[in-house]
């Protein structure tokens, strides 16, 4: 690689987590087919799909990332899917406290559980809701400052801050 000291080509096992319906499923089909789904399915199990980005010093990221399913059924599965990641997504929807309060029993969870070096986003979706707000940004962001996580608030609908919550998460590997 010479000439270029800095390019290396990274592979990073990322997981979503959060509540049913906030819009996991979606940002990722967002980030990687740049499309959207009004009529998105609830997840079964988990889904597997990988992406890579470019990063202005010529570093490749590959993402494999696990979008899981928020339906409590599902909750026990989650361990097989965050156990090794390098990097969790904690998604809330913006329009919805409860989904607020379950984002934050995951960052508790992986904080007891995820690897110690675990890199950890805050994710707010449907910020294009704006009128049916009901978490306001400012307890996003201190909470997330509480526990060393990066905040971001997105819209899978708009595109609004999609790739910029991935390539933030780049940024920030180890
Ligand atoms: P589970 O798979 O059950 O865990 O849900 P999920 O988090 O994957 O939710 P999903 O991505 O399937 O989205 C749920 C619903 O929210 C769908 O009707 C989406 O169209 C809608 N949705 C997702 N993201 C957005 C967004 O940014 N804005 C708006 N307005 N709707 C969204
Ligand atoms: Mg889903």
């Amino acid at each position: 690689n010479a000439g270029s000291s800095d390019a290396k080509n990274l592979r990073v096992k990322l997981v979503l987590l959060g509540d049913s319906g906030v819009g996991k499923s979606c940002i990722v089909l967002r980030f990687v087919r740049g499309q959207f789904d009004p009529t998105s399915k609830v997840t079964v199990g988990a889904s597997f799909l990988s992406q890579t980005i470019a990063l202005q010093d010529s570093t490749t990221v590959k993402f494999e990332i696990w979008d899981t399913a928020g339906q409590e059924r599902y909750a026990a599965l989650a361990p097989l899917y965050y156990r090794g990641a390098a990097v969790a997504v904690v998604v809330y929807d913006i329009t919805s406290p409860d989904s607020f309060n379950k984002a934050q029993y995951w960052v508790k969870e992986l904080q007891k559980h995820g690897s110690p070096d675990i890199v950890m986003a805050l994710v707010g979706n449907k910020a294009d809701l704006h009128e049916k707000r009901e978490v306001p940004a400012q307890d996003g962001i201190e909470y997330a400052e509480k526990n060393g996580m990066f905040f971001i608030e997105t819209s899978a609908k708009t595109a609004d801050n999609i790739n910029q919550l991935f390539e933030e998460i780049a940024k920030r590997l180890p």
